[in-house]
């Protein structure tokens, strides 16, 4: 064992039991009643950030969540990495489906259960642990880092795109490092190449001034809830492809040198199937389910609400109905165009005695990594010699908003190394990360470090 295998060792309960402190805090940052929450959380990360070593910690407001940074830097001759990550959770509904309360953790067969343990406290505590151990077994990093965690992740990063432009000084660095991503398969150590964007709408019906009788006028008044249903009909053909008109136009078709790489991976459609006990797959014909999944672009109704939904029954005709939408983007799409284009639709099909309204959210463009980019090739190295097995390289489905940004304005490469269980449960009740992985990642993660600066990296 090395000095710092002995010291990553000699750590790791303590390791454990600061992740169980941290997800003990609520940090839903949707929801307003964890205002405070978000504060704690933001505090405690700083704290946690000065215990490892790092310097110049600071709880940065922002109009939303703060943000928290740290850093360590010493030399300018040496390559600066930004450590991005979020310790924004998810809301936890419906509660009722959680084996143990979602912020009091528990560890069970070798996972430990709790919002946020992989998405995306977790993954933040693997950087946060080995920076700890370098810090303490050699009394300094291999290269200077910049660590930036943010609180607005999970409701599309709406402060850090003018953070990264009013705080240069803050964020210049050769390289940005992200786990938020997921492994392909349990202990298969995974680079995410790509991200898909998004473009959130809310849509919203009008009929009448007012709710009515259903025996009084039902026949001849229009019902809210109904032109919703049809507008949200008409918006997928019969085969799964969206029917939204321009929709595909700009939609980048993925390469036959990237299919074939696709279909090398070890993605287990029965598996799947059977986990999420699915019926069978939905949407476009001739691609993939794993290319839906990842590089196709999709339209999802969110949720949908209005009318009557106590007990019983209730003769009404509901005056107004709404709706959450979110449109997954791939390469050649643009968030703002898909808005146009979604606005344009439902106006179009919107019969003459309806009012419908289209409400932008937020939005991220897709992403694509620089496989040849010697951050990327440093990260496959380290993965490599940690978990002893070739590393998978693939898409995700997901979005990391922030990423595209960092490309964007900073134009440096963003290497998104992720350690989240493929069955992680994020965003869903009994979210787990693995015990072992949070161990040994700390150790991927302090040799990309040590490969890092070996590659001289500076860009
Ligand atoms: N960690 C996820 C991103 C992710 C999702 C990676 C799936 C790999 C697989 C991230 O925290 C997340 O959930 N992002 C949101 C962003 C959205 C709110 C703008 C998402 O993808 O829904
Ligand atoms: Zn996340």
């Amino acid at each position: 064992m090395s000095s710092l295998q002995e010291q990553l060792a000699s750590r790791f309960e303590q390791d454990l039991s600061d992740l169980i402190e941290f997800l003990r805090i609520p940090s839903v940052s949707a929801l307003r009643e964890h205002r405070a929450d978000m504060h704690r959380a933001a505090e405690w990360l700083a704290a946690a950030m000065r215990r490892v070593g790092l310097e110049n910690v600071q709880v940065i407001e922002t109009p939303g969540h703060p943000i928290v940074y740290a850093d360590w830097i010493r030399d300018a001759n040496k390559p600066t990495a930004l450590i991005y990550g979020h310790y924004d959770v998810q809301p936890v509904d419906p509660l009722d489906l959680w084996e143990s309360p979602p912020f009091e953790p528990e560890v069970r067969q070798g996972r430990i259960y709790a919002r946020g343990a992989s998405d995306d406290k977790g993954q933040v505590m693997v950087h946060l642990a080995a920076l700890g151990a370098l810090l303490a077994c050699y009394g300094e990093l291999p290269v200077n880092v910049r660590v930036l965690i943010e609180g607005e992740e999970e409701v599309g990063s709406p402060s850090l795109e003018p953070f990264l432009q009013e705080r240069p000084d803050l964020v210049s660095a050769d390289f940005v490092v992200i786990s938020d991503t997921s492994m392909f398969a349990p202990g298969l150590p995974t680079l995410c190449t790509g991200l898909r964007g998004i473009a959130a709408v809310e849509l919203h019906v009008t009929t009448a001034a007012t709710d009515l009788h259903s025996g009084l006028y039902g026949g001849a008044a229009p019902n809210a809830l109904q032109v919703l249903a049809q507008l949200i009909a008409a918006s997928k053909d019969d085969q799964g492809r969206v029917a939204v008109p321009g929709f595909y136009d700009r939609v980048i078709e993925p390469t036959p040198r990237e299919r074939q790489a696709y279909a090398a991976l070890p993605f287990n459609e029965k598996e799947l199937l059977e986990r999420l006990e699915l019926g069978g797959w939905d949407g476009e014909p001739g691609y993939t389910p794993f290319e839906r999944m990842t590089v196709r672009p999709t339209f999802e109704v969110n949720g949908m609400w209005g009318g009557f939904l106590g007990e019983g029954s209730k003769t009404v005709i509901p005056r107004e109905a709404h709706a959450k939408i979110t449109c997954r983007l791939v390469a050649g799409q643009d968030p703002e165009e898909v808005v146009r284009l979604l606005t344009a639709h439902f106006q179009r099909l919107c019969p003459p005695y309806a009012r419908v309204e289209v409400t932008p959210g937020h939005g991220a463009r897709p992403w694509k990594a620089d496989l040849e980019h010697p951050a990327l090739q440093a990260a496959i190295r380290a993965l490599q010699r940690t978990f002893g097995k070739d590393v998978a390289l693939a898409p995700t489905g997901g979005s990391i908003p922030v990423v595209e940004s960092f490309d964007r304005l900073l134009r440096v490469p963003c290497v998104l190394m992720g350690f989240a269980d493929p069955d992680s449960n994020a965003h869903a009740p009994n979210e787990r990360f693995s015990v072992e992985t949070f161990r040994v990642a700390r150790e991927a993660v302090a040799l990309f470090w040590q490969e890092a600066a070996r590659d001289g990296l500076k860009s």
